[in-house]
C-alpha cells in the first residue's frame, strides 16, 4: 500500500513543562515532637523513616502554600498565563468555596477555570489525569496543577500516631498541549477507588453527614483519624497493583522504569512497593525523611527535590503511584522532560525550632 501523502496527526497529549515545590519555613524535628508526645526520634525514624517535617505558621492556610508553589511552577515553565488552575487538597481553606479560584486570583490568573480535587493523598495523580483530560479535549491549552496540604491544621497535636507522620507543603506542575511521543507526555494512567474503606482514613465532622445529625460533633471528630496498620497494608497492595496495571497498559515492564516516585507515606511502605515491583532500592525516589507525608503535595515535592538534585534526567522513564483516603489509588507513567529551571523546595529560608 502506498505511503499516505502526509503523516497522520500525532495524538494530542499533556506535556509536563514546569515543576516546583514550596515548604513553609518552620521545621519541626522528631526531637521537638518528643518534647510534647510520648515518643522518641528512634521510634519515629525506625517505623516511618521520617526525621523532620515543615509546619505552616499560625494563620497560614493551604492557599498560601499553593500560591507559592504555583508561582514557582509558572516561573519554571516560563509562562504567566494558563487556562485552568487545579488544586488537589484535603485541607482546603474553607469547605466552600474551593481553594483553586483564590489561588488563581493570587497568581494573577483571574478568569482561568479553577476547581479543587478531593482524592486525599492520591489527589495529585487524579489531578494529572484531569489536567491531561482538559488538554486532550481541547478545553485547555495549558493547566497549572497544584498539590497542597496543611495537615498540621487537621491532625490532633496530641495524637502521637498521626502527629509524627504528616507535614505541610505544596508542589506544582504546569502542563501544556503537545504530542504523545514528546518527553514529558503524561500517561498511561490507572485510577481506582474503594469507598467501603471510608473509615480507614477520615475527618468525621464538618461535612453534611455530621451536620445533618441531631447531636453535635465531639471535638475529637474534627481531627484526622487513621487506622494505621490497615492503611499500611492497603497502601502497599494498592500502589503495587496500580503500578503494575499502568505498566501493562503501556506495554512496559518494571525493568523499563528508571525511577519509581510513590506518594511519600512512610519509608517502609515505599520500600515494600519497590520490592514487590522488583525494583532495586536505587530506583526508588524518596524525600519522606525531610518532609514527612505531605498528602497531595508529596509526589510533586519528591519530583521537585529529585529534579533539583539532578537525580532524575531528561529521557528517563518515571512511574508515579499513590494511595490515599477514600480509599483511592492511581498511577501515571511518563518520560522525563528537559526542564530548564527548578527551585529546590527547601530553599525557603527554613528555620528549625529549638
Ligand atoms: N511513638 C511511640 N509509640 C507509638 C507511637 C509513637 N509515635 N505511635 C504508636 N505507638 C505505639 C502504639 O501505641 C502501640 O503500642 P502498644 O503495642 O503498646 O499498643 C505500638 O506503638 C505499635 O503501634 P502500631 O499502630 O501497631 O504501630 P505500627 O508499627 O503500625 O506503626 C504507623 C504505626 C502509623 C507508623 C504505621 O501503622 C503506618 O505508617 N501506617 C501507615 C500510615 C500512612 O502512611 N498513612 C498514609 C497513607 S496515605
Amino acid at each position: 500500500m502506498p505511503a499516505p501523502a502526509t503523516a497522520p496527526p500525532r495524538d494530542r497529549a499533556a506535556i509536563l513543562c514546569g515543576l516546583a515545590g514550596w515548604l513553609p519555613p518552620r521545621v519541626v524535628t522528631n526531637q521537638k515532637l518528643s518534647q510534647r508526645l510520648d515518643t522518641t526520634d528512634t521510634w519515629i525514624r525506625s517505623r516511618t523513616g521520617i526525621s523532620r517535617r515543615h509546619f505552616a505558621e499560625p494563620g497560614q492556610a493551604t492557599s498560601d502554600l499553593a500560591a507559592e508553589a504555583g508561582r514557582r511552577a509558572l516561573r519554571s515553565a516560563g509562562v504567566d498565563t494558563v487556562d485552568a488552575v487545579v488544586v488537589a487538597t484535603t485541607t482546603p481553606d474553607r469547605s466552600c468555596p474551593a481553594t483553586a479560584p483564590l489561588v488563581a486570583d493570587r497568581l494573577g490568573l483571574t478568569g482561568a477555570a479553577a476547581f479543587d480535587i478531593s482524592a486525599v493523598c492520591t489527589g495529585f495523580v487524579y489531578g494529572l489525569a484531569t489536567a491531561a483530560g482538559l488538554i486532550a479535549a481541547r478545553v485547555a491549552e495549558r493547566v497549572l496543577l497544584i498539590g497542597a496540604d496543611t495537615y498540621s491544621t487537621i491532625v490532633d497535636p496530641d495524637d502521637r500516631t498521626n502527629a509524627i507522620i504528616f507535614g505541610d507543603g505544596a508542589g506544582a506542575v504546569v502542563l501544556r498541549a503537545g504530542h504523545a511521543d514528546e518527553p514529558g507526555a503524561v500517561g498511561h494512567f490507572d485510577l481506582g477507588s474503594d469507598g467501603a474503606g471510608e473509615e480507614l482514613i477520615m475527618v468525621a465532622a464538618g461535612g453534611s453527614r455530621q451536620r445533618s445529625a441531631s447531636a453535635p460533633a465531639a471535638a475529637q471528630d474534627h481531627y484526622f483519624s487513621m487506622r494505621g496498620k490497615e492503611v499500611f497494608r492497603h497502601a502497599v497492595t494498592r500502589m503495587t497493583a496500580s503500578a503494575r496495571t499502568t505498566l501493562t497498559l503501556a506495554d512496559s515492564k518494571a525493568d523499563d522504569i528508571d525511577h519509581l516516585v510513590p506518594h511519600q507515606a512512610n519509608l517502609r511502605i515505599l520500600r515494600a512497593v519497590a520490592e514487590d515491583l522488583g525494583l532495586p532500592p536505587q530506583r526508588l525516589v524518596t524525600n519522606v525523611e525531610s518532609v514527612g507525608n505531605t498528602g497531595a503535595a508529596s509526589i510533586p515535592l519528591a519530583l521537585a527535590d529529585a529534579a533539583a538534585k539532578h537525580t532524575i534526567h531528561a529521557g528517563e522513564r518515571v512511574l508515579l503511584t499513590a494511595f490515599g483516603g477514600g480509599l483511592t489509588w492511581g498511577s501515571c507513567l511518563l518520560t522525563w522532560p528537559a526542564l530548564t529551571r527548578i527551585d529546590h523546595p527547601h530553599d525557603t529560608g527554613g528555620t528549625q525550632e529549638p
